[in-house]
C-alpha cells in the first residue's frame, strides 16, 4: 500500500481512533487496522471498533474492514475506602464510587472486605445471587450497573450473624479478592471499619495502590478519620485523599444543602494531616432511600450522582497519575 493510501484511509478515521492507531495495512481490498485499546472499556472498546468500521467500510479500495484490538494486560490497581469507625457513609461511597468509575469508563470490580458486616450486595442490588467458583476460585457476581461484585453476603445465608474469628476472617477475605477479577482495571475494596489487625493484614497483603477515607464531617468522626489516614501510611499504601460524607443536609423539596454541622471541617483536617480533599456528599434522603433498594446513586442522574462523578474523577486521575 503507498503512504498515500494509508495517509487518505487514516484522513477518514474518528481523532479517537488516530490517537490509538498502531499500524493500517490494505491489501486485496481488505483493510486492517491494530488499535491500542488500552484502559478502554468493553462499551468503549465496541464503540471504537464501530466507528472505525463505518469510517472506512465503503471508502475508495475498501471491500473489507478488520480491526484488531491490543491491550496491555490490565495492570490492577486496588482502591481501599476505609474510614475510622462504622456508621459514616464508607460502604456507601465505596458502591456509588465503583459505579461512578465504571461510567467513566472504567473496568471496575467491588469486593466487600467487611465481613462482618457486609453490604455491598444490598447496595448493589445482588441480594440473594450465589457466586459459583471456577478453578476453586469465586467468579464475581454480576450487578445491574456494570460492577460485578463479591461479599460475604453473597455466601452467607441473609440475616445469619456472622462471627468469623482472626485467621477465618483473613481466609474469607483472601478468597472474595483472589476470585477471578483478572477483568477488572480497578477493584474497589470496602474495608470494615476501623483500624484492626485485620485491615492492616489485608493492606500487606493485597497492596492497595491506594486509600480514600470517608469521614462524616463532626470533629470525632474527624478524630477516627485521622487514624485511619495513619493506619493506611504505616502499611505503607498512599492515601488519595479524604471524602466528606453526610456533609450538609440536602432538602427533599429544594434541593438546597444547608450545613447544620459547619462546613469544612474535613478539607481542614484532610490539609493538616498533609492529605488532598476529595469532595463532599450532603446527606440526602435520596441517597439512603436509593441505597436500600439496590440501585445505587451515582448509576442516575442529578447533583448527587455529579458529587460521585467528581469524586471518581478525582480517583481516576489519580490512578493515572501514579
Ligand atoms: N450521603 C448520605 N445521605 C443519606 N444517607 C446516607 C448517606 N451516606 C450513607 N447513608 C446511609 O447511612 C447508613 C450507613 O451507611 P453505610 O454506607 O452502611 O456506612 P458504613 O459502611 O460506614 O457503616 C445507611 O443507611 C446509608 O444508606
Ligand atoms: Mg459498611
Amino acid at each position: 500500500m503507498t503512504s498515500d493510501a494509508a495517509d487518505r484511509l487514516k484522513s477518514l478515521l474518528p481523532d479517537q481512533a488516530v490517537a490509538r492507531l498502531q499500524s493500517l495495512r490494505l491489501a486485496d481490498g481488505r483493510a486492517t487496522l491494530v488499535l491500542d485499546a488500552t484502559g478502554l472499556s468493553a462499551p468503549a472498546r465496541d464503540g471504537l471498533e464501530a466507528s472505525v468500521k463505518s469510517a472506512l467500510e465503503g471508502a475508495p479500495g475498501v471491500a473489507e474492514v478488520r480491526v484488531a484490538m491490543m491491550a496491555d494486560k490490565a495492570v490492577q490497581k486496588i482502591v481501599a475506602v476505609g474510614s475510622g469507625k462504622g456508621g459514616v457513609g464508607k460502604s456507601t461511597v465505596a458502591a456509588n464510587l465503583a459505579v461512578a468509575l465504571s461510567r467513566g469508563g472504567r473496568k471496575v470490580g467491588l469486593v466487600d472486605a467487611d465481613i462482618y458486616g457486609p453490604s455491598q450486595a444490598r447496595l448493589m442490588g445482588t441480594e440473594g445471587q450465589r457466586p459459583v467458583a471456577h478453578d476453586n476460585r469465586l467468579v464475581p457476581v454480576a450487578s445491574q450497573w456494570g460492577v460485578p461484585v463479591l461479599s460475604m453476603a453473597h455466601l452467607s445465608q441473609p440475616g445469619q450473624a456472622i462471627a468469623w474469628r482472626g485467621p477465618m476472617a483473613s481466609g474469607a477475605l483472601t478468597q472474595l479478592l483472589e476470585g477471578h477479577w483478572d477483568e477488572a482495571e480497578i477493584l474497589v475494596v470496602d474495608l470494615p471499619p476501623g483500624t484492626g489487625d485485620i485491615q492492616l493484614t489485608m493492606l500487606q497483603k493485597f497492596k492497595p495502590a491506594g486509600a480514600v477515607i470517608v469521614s462524616t464531617p463532626q470533629d470525632l468522626a474527624l478524630i477516627d478519620a485521622t487514624r485511619a489516614v495513619e493506619l493506611f501510611e504505616k502499611g505503607g499504601v498512599p492515601v488519595i485523599g479524604v471524602v466528606e460524607n453526610m456533609a450538609g443536609y440536602a432538602c427533599p423539596h429544594c434541593g438546597e444543602v444547608s450545613d447544620p454541622f459547619g462546613a469544612g471541617g474535613a478539607e481542614a483536617a484532610a490539609r493538616s494531616m498533609g492529605t488532598d480533599f476529595l469532595g463532599r456528599i450532603p446527606l440526602d434522603i435520596a441517597i439512603r432511600r436509593e441505597s436500600d433498594a439496590g440501585t445505587p446513586t451515582a448509576a442516575g442522574e442529578g447533583p448527587q450522582a455529579r458529587a460521585f462523578a467528581d469524586l471518581a474523577g478525582k480517583v481516576m486521575g489519580w490512578l493515572d497519575a501514579h
